[in-house]
């Protein structure tokens, strides 16, 4: 069974680089497509790397590997298990809304086969009443999920923010994260699709803090025997105040961020050349600012928060620099899109070959190095 999957796995990855070859500026719904399909054999995906090296205590758990599969890659819970035997130490399902979300994901668009650009009103899904079966059915696997949810309730943008009653936001919010709490190992509550009203709103401490809250006492209530994490993702935007919101976190019992998702700013589009109305964009144009922010989030927090890194993570290089950032895992999305299954082990691979390079023993050592050696530099002028 090894060596079929090794070799399957090993054909996959060349039919992956001779795809982007043949189809040059192919749409990524093609590749998802295929992804999918080749995903449907387990055997496709390949072996899983292991190195002791590479393990990570956070949030509570024990981690095989940092490296994660980012939220929206699986909303209907058919793909994260396979995935996950494919070296991925932890995987995120979603995002879900309590009602069903019928918006459109269309289309997406290719760049150097480094960015995505989507153009979404939301987080197209069955709801929550549907996948939750399918959630509770897969529990009795060991691996490592997270569950993404948010709410699908809309205001209209032209109005005043008033136009969307807290309450009901909260209410809502608060029964996603009841009816998904038994079913996983943390909860993030996703506030990073700046396009939607609700992001803009919950981005501010005041009104967020009541929200966390509520959804913290929630996981209590629910009082299981291993409550879930609760998690918050933020959009991968350079205004966002790490100080106050990390302060926010913190008060309201969050365990942890996820830095960062998705970009929207026109500014950033226009100048990357992707046409505006394409909305969102993944992808390496992130990495930058989503690195810059995480270290401000890695500061403000002071390691009382966890932190997961993404957006525009390619490498085992990219790994490590945001480890070094304060990232204690990572999660990937565009990457795999491009690359296929074996990206994963690729980059458990030369992670473990980098970590003994620069003489770390494991990677809670390197954790915040970069940021806590500027730190003391600091000082030291
Ligand atoms: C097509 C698409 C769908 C996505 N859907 C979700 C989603 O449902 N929930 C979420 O939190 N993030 C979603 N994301 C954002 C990714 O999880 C990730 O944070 C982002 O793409 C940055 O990482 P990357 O540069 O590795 O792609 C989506 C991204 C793409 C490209």
């Amino acid at each position: 069974m090894t060596n079929k999957r090794s070799l399957m796995g090993y054909v996959s990855k060349w039919i992956f680089s001779l795809l982007w070859v043949v189809m040059g500026r192919i749409n990524p719904k093609i590749a998802k497509t295929f992804l999918f399909w080749s995903l449907s054999d387990n055997a496709f995906v390949g072996d899983a790397y292991k190195d002791s090296i590479l393990q990570v205590q956070a949030l509570g758990m024990s981690f095989a590997n940092p490296i994660g599969l980012a939220a929206g890659f699986d909303r209907s819970v058919k793909y994260v298990d396979i995935l996950l035997n494919s070296g991925f130490s932890f995987g995120e399902i979603g995002t879900f809304t309590v009602q069903p979300d019928h918006s459109m994901e269309d289309p997406t668009f290719l760049f150097d086969k480094q960015a995505i650009a989507t153009s979404s009103g939301g987080y197209p899904n069955a709801g929550l009443q549907r996948t939750v079966p399918a959630l509770m059915a897969r529990r009795h696997l060991p691996h490592l999920v997270g569950v993404s949810v948010t709410s699908a309730i809309q205001a209209d943008r032209s109005k005043k923010n008033d136009t969307l009653s807290m309450d009901t936001l909260e209410q809502d919010i608060v029964k996603a994260v009841q009816m998904v709490a038994p079913c996983c190992n943390y909860v993030v509550l996703n506030l990073s699709h700046p396009a939607l009203p609700i992001s803009d709103l919950l981005l501010v401490p005041t009104t967020l803090e009541p929200i966390l809250k509520a959804a913290k006492i929630q996981i209590g209530k629910s009082a299981l025997v291993s409550p879930p994490k609760l998690l918050i993702k933020v959009p991968c935007d350079p205004k966002l105040d790490a100080k106050a919101l990390s302060r926010s976190f913190i008060d309201s019992g969050v365990d942890g961020v996820i830095v960062a998702g998705a970009a929207s700013s026109r500014l950033e589009l226009a100048r990357l050349h992707i046409p505006t109305e394409a909305g969102l964009v993944s992808g390496r144009p992130l990495a930058d600012t989503a690195l810059e922010l995480l270290q401000r989030f890695y500061q403000a927090s002071e390691g009382r928060l966890t932190l997961i890194a993404s957006g525009g993570i390619f490498t085992a290089q990219d790994v490590l620099d945001r480890l070094k950032a304060g990232a204690s895992l990572v999660q990937i999305y565009t990457a795999l899109l491009y690359e296929g299954p074996s990206i994963v082990s690729k980059i458990n691979r030369d992670l473990a070959m980098l970590l003994r390079r620069e003489g770390y023993q494991s990677v809670a050592q390197c954790i915040g190095a970069s940021v806590k050696r500027e730190q003391q530099g600091g000082f030291n002028a």
